[in-house]
Order: C-alpha cells, then sequence, then structure tokens
C-alpha cells in the first residue's frame, strides 16, 4: 500500500498558495481519491443499520461541526504514483488562526510560503508556531515568487538563514527549503534550469520521498472509546478508533481510568472479524469479561505513557473573541471525553514574534500561552509529546459553546485536593519596587566543571557591589539539603531540576534576583523550568567543551566516571543536551572571568 502524507499549506492568498497547490496537482497530472469509498472502509459495524457512520471522520478538533460552525478548510486528497496525499489548504490571515489550527492538527508536515520579494514576515512566525503547538515536526519552506527577484541566490541566500535562525527555536525533525515560482512552474515537479545554483530537488519529489514518523503500529496500543455498541443482549462491543499501535484476539487490555485489565476475543473492522487491526482503524473489540466501560474511557496495552489527572499544564491557543477567564467553567474535550474544567492560571503568554514568555493574567484572541487547567474530575490524557491522540484538547465555552481555545498537555501538576491559591496583599511587584530591582533568574547550565558556579559566584559579587539582593542556588549545595534525596538517573534529576525551579520562583517573587547552577542536562527539564519560571527565566548555556572540562577535573570526577566509578556521569556516561537557544552562550576557555561577567551584566542587567 502507497503511504499516506498529510501536510497543511500556509500563507496568504498572495503567497501564491492556491497556484503553487494548483501547479503542482496539474503537472503530475494527479488524481483524485475517492473520498465515498475511504468513507465506507472506514466504518464501524453496529450503528445505523450498517450504514455508514459519517461520525468516525470527525474527531478532536472536529468537534466544532458538532457545534454548527464552519470551519473554512479544504482537504483535497490526490494522489501520485509513489505516494498519497491528503493538503488542507487554510486561509493564512490572523483572524482564520482557528482554521489553521484545525488543519494543523491533522497534518504531519506544514509548507510554508514565504514571498522572495518580502521575505520572512510575521505572518511565517506566526504560522510556524501555530504548527509547532499542534505538534508538526517536519517542515517545509517554499520561497515563492523567484521569478520576480531574477532567480537570485543571494535572495534565496538571505531568506533560507533567517528562516534557519527562526527554527532555532522551534522542536523540529526536518528543515528545507526552495526557491519556487508558483505561477512559472519552477521547482514544483522537475528541477528549474533557472535555478542551477539550487542543488535540492523540487517540492513533489521531496513530499513523496521524505519519511515522516516511524509507523505508529510500532508503538504501544492506545483506542480511546467512543460508545458501547449492544445491537441486541449477546453483543456488547466497545468502539473507537485505533490511535497507536495494534490490536489481536488474546492480547491483554486495561481499561482508564479503572485500571481493570481483560482479554480481547474478538476484533471487527466495519462488519468483518479480523484477526488483527492496526492504528488508524475504527474497531470493535469483544472482550472476555464484563467491565465498566464507557465513552471517555481509554485501553491501553501499556500504562505507561497516560496519565490519570484533575490538573495539569498545558500549552493553548487562545481562539475566542472573549479573553481567557480564569476560574471560568469551560467544557474540555479530550480524546473522546467532554468535562467541565477552568484554567486556574495563566503562567505566561509566548510572543509568535521572539518566542519569547511574558507574564500575564490573561490570554487574547490569537495568543499562545502557558496555562494550568483543572477538570471537574480525573480523565484519561497523556503529555502530548507521548500519545498525541490524548495529549490535545480544546476548551468550550459553556456559555456560547464557542470552541475558546485548543491546547496540548505539557504535564500533570500533582496537588493536594483542596489546595487553592491563596491570593497576597503584597505581591512581587511590590517587592521588586521596595528593593529597587526586577526580580529575575539567570540559570546556568553546562557540563560539570564548565565554569557555572564560578560565573555565578563572581556575578553575585558585581550585583552585590551595585546594591542589588541576590541568591545563589548551587546543584552540588542544593543537594546537601532540599534535594538530599536525588540521585542522577533521569527522574531524580528532572524532579532535582523542577524543585529547584520552584525555589528559584519562590525568590522572584520575593523581588530576588537568582543565579542557579546545574547541570540540568535535559532539554525538557529545562523547558519544564522555563515555564514555571516564566518570563523571570534567562538562559545561559556555558559551553566549555567536555575535554577542557575534564582537563580541569576540578573535583577529580571525570577520572573517577572514566574509570566507571561513577555511573551516569555526565558527558561521559550521561549524555548532555546542549541548549538550542540560549540567551547567551559562554565558553569560559581561556577567557578572562570579569570578561565573561562584563557580558552577563550588559545582557540581564
Ligand atoms: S543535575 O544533572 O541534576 O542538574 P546538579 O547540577 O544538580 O546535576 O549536580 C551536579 C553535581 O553533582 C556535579 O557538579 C558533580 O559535582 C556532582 N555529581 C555527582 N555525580 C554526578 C553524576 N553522575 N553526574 C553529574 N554530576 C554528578
Amino acid at each position: 500500500m502507497k503511504s499516506l502524507l498529510k501536510f497543511i499549506t500556509c500563507g496568504s492568498v498572495d503567497d501564491g498558495k492556491s497556484t503553487l497547490i494548483g501547479h503542482m496537482l496539474y503537472d503530475a497530472k494527479l488524481i483524485f481519491a475517492d473520498q465515498k469509498k475511504a468513507l465506507e472502509m472506514d466504518s464501524k459495524i453496529g450503528s445505523n443499520d450498517g450504514e455508514p457512520d459519517y461520525s468516525l471522520l470527525l474527531d478532536g478538533l472536529m468537534a466544532e461541526r458538532e457545534q454548527g460552525i464552519t470551519i473554512d478548510v479544504a482537504y483535497r486528497y490526490f494522489t501520485t504514483e509513489k505516494r498519497s496525499f491528503i493538503v488542507a489548504d487554510t486561509p493564512g490571515h490572523e483572524e482564520y488562526t482557528r482554521n489553521m489550527a484545525v488543519g494543523a492538527s491533522f497534518a504531519e508536515l506544514a509548507i510554508l510560503l514565504t514571498d522572495a520579494s518580502k521575505g520572512v514576515l510575521i505572518q511565517t512566525r506566526r504560522h510556524l508556531r501555530i504548527c509547532a503547538l499542534m505538534g508538526i515536526k517536519h517542515f517545509v519552506f517554499v520561497i515563492n515568487k523567484m521569478d520576480i527577484v531574477n532567480y537570485d541566490k543571494r535572495v534565496y541566500d538571505k531568506i533560507k538563514a533567517d528562516i534557519m535562525e527562526l527554527m532555532k527555536d522551534i522542536d523540529s525533525e526536518s528543515i528545507y527549503v526552495i526557491p519556487v515560482s508558483a505561477t512559472k512552474g519552477d521547482n514544483i515537479t522537475e528541477k528549474s534550469e533557472k535555478t542551477p545554483w539550487y542543488d535540492g530537488v523540487p517540492l513533489l519529489a521531496y513530499l513523496e520521498d521524505i519519511e515522516t514518523e516511524k509507523e505508529n503500529t510500532d508503538r504501544d496500543f492506545v483506542m480511546p472509546i467512543q460508545r458501547v455498541c449492544r445491537p441486541d443482549y449477546k453483543f456488547r462491543g466497545f468502539q473507537g478508533q485505533i490511535e497507536e499501535g495494534v490490536i489481536k484476539p488474546g492480547d491483554t487490555i486495561k481499561s482508564l481510568p479503572s485500571g481493570e485489565t481483560a482479554v480481547v476475543k474478538e476484533v471487527y473492522v466495519c462488519d468483518k472479524k479480523v484477526e488483527e487491526a492496526v492504528s488508524g482503524q475504527p474497531v470493535t473489540l469483544v472482550i472476555d469479561r464484563e467491565m465498566d466501560i464507557s465513552r471517555g474511557c481509554v485501553l491501553v496495552n501499556n500504562d505507561d505513557k497516560a496519565i490519570v489527572a484533575n490538573l495539569f499544564r498545558s500549552e493553548v491557543l487562545w481562539m475566542d473573541d472573549t479573553e481567557l477567564q480564569t476560574g471560568k467553567s469551560y467544557y474540555l474535550k479530550l480524546g473522546t471525553k467532554k468535562i467541565l474544567a477552568s484554567v486556574t492560571r495563566v503562567c505566561h503568554s509566548i510572543d509568535i514574534n521572539s518566542g519569547k514568555r511574558k507574564t500575564c493574567e490573561t490570554l487574547k484572541k490569537n495568543e499562545i500561552g502557558v496555562c494550568e487547567i483543572m477538570t471537574a474530575d480525573k480523565i484519561v490524557m497523556s503529555s502530548f509529546t507521548k500519545i498525541n491522540s490524548l495529549g490535545c484538547f480544546i476548551l468550550i465555552d459553556s456559555e456560547t459553546n464557542m470552541t475558546s481555545a485548543c491546547g496540548v498537555v505539557k504535564r500533570e501538576l500533582k496537588r493536594e485536593d483542596n489546595v487553592v491559591w491563596q491570593n497576597m496583599d503584597i505581591t512581587r511587584q511590590i517587592r521588586e519596587k521596595e528593593l529597587g530591582q526586577e526580580a529575575k533568574t539567570i540559570w546556568f547550565t553546562g557540563l560539570s566543571g564548565a565554569g557555572k558556579s564560578t560565573l555565578a559566584n563572581a556575578l553575585e559579587k558585581r550585583l552585590l557591589m551595585l546594591g542589588k539582593h541576590t541568591m545563589i542556588l548551587d546543584g552540588d549545595n542544593v543537594r546537601h539539603g532540599l534535594n538530599s534525596n536525588l540521585g542522577f538517573g533521569e527522574d531524580d534529576r528532572a524532579e532535582n531540576i523542577r524543585r529547584i525551579a520552584e525555589a528559584a520562583r519562590l525568590l522572584n517573587d520575593a523581588g530576588i534576583i537568582v543565579m542557579v547552577s546545574c547541570i540540568a542536562p535535559y532539554e525538557r527539564d529545562r523547558k519544564n523550568a522555563a515555564d514555571i519560571l516564566g518570563e523571570a527565566f534567562n538562559e545561559v548555556y556555558v559551553s566549555t567543551p567536555k575535554e577542557e572540562c575534564a582537563r580541569r577535573d576540578v573535583k577529580g570526577l571525570y577520572a573517577k566516571a572514566e574509570s566507571n566509578e561513577i555511573l551516569n556521569f555526565t558527558g561521559v556516561n550521561s549524555p548532555y543536551e546542549a541548549p538550542r537557544h540560549a540567551d547567551l552562550v559562554i565558553d569560559t576557555t581561556g577567557k578572562e572571568i570579569n570578561d565573561c561577567v562584563d557580558e552577563l551584566m550588559k545582557l540581564f542587567i
């Protein structure tokens, strides 16, 4: 079977989006696939007297349709000899941000158009962030209208450099930049002679060959229950779409949130009993015992990645004209579950243009931000990076029925039930004013021996001389007290960073300038620290190479690690993931400490 690539095109009418797709279809003499057949194949048994169930085509954000709101996303199906494609074509203008989010939520790859005569615009940045939020990892930048700029390589190089700079901020697996003329047809289906300097492939060939995701079928089995099917007293089947993995008769499954297990007796796809069903297929499962399962439950074969929780941190795109109201009741729809929920706290918004965090109390239309959300009861979810389908949700205004936001789950927050935020009269702002400084956290990350503590110490002395109020949280020191129960495994390091970030936040709330010096080797832990600290977070990557750190070996730990006396030693037998977009990078090799402090002062104080 041919593989399927689902992609979205982003750009405004002026960028030549329709022309581009139109030209591609025309040049390649592409055939439209038969939608109706696809629907029949996907349909399940036991509903509507065997008629196709159109609801199976609607999922996630498509719930908007249930509310009678028209979403202007055009889906086109086409197929070449090598591959089948579905393209979501959405309007690019800001007022259609919600449509873009809908299109992006279904796509694996995004084509972002830029006009060669205009370069990277704010709109490109917005489209990019929305695509990234919705989990897209593969990006193709089409620099269109190359004919207008005489196919000038320098124009391409300049825009490509801007794009690469922009992408530093974005989590991606592939980036490709193609010079194109949509009207003239250059580099769309065939390589253009007008761009001899371009050594890549044309757009269609790239789309035909790119490997997007690891096969979904290699993953653990995940199926949110859509309905329980009881056509007569003898038959009881659980229906839904397999989001990930494979299921066969004889497999043991677990139902969440209850945790009960059962063995699968029969698997149906449409009205046919099958030996195996795979991700993407709507199925009916019959199990070997009575179990209390209803819509919103999730069947899995391994519950490592799923979370059952009622409080979580998320990143959301606000789409409602009315701004976000903390404490207000919204309906949260995640997978097949719909439940009342409220935003308990807006941690910060993310500037579309710069990617910087901004402290704020609410989110307005088209803003992206990080919030904490509480649901009325515990529900089954997952962080978006682990199980996509259980990690994305929408919020629906319970009064107007508008889809107010879409978002992704970042992580569960553990908090005792019945604990609420207590508002205090003396705020961080008041304390900052009192101390005459802006509270912030300067987080030094890097290998052991890179010079993090030395830098933090020297910076603190300089700040003290200026009459600033400061505190250092040093990895080694904190591990003697607050974190003395933690080791160096991945989970312990994550908890180490979380506690340090929370402690830094408390100090920031007291108006203090905090310097943190700890290795923090994992990107996701540093991101978590950034979420906890919000706008106050500043990252300094002390990039002194490992060879230099090992040569210094102040604590004699590298020697011990090399002879396997220490396990999990960062840089030797445990990884260090270098930050990709630190606010400042300092390699201390052969550098005067005072010069480094000058640099830090210039940037942060
Ligand atoms: S982190 O990885 O969790 O951020 P942290 O900065 O708190 O580490 O602690 C690192 C310090 O612990 C190092 O400077 C070193 O002195 C000591 N240490 C002991 N064992 C290890 C290890 N396996 N890996 C890294 N550092 C270690």
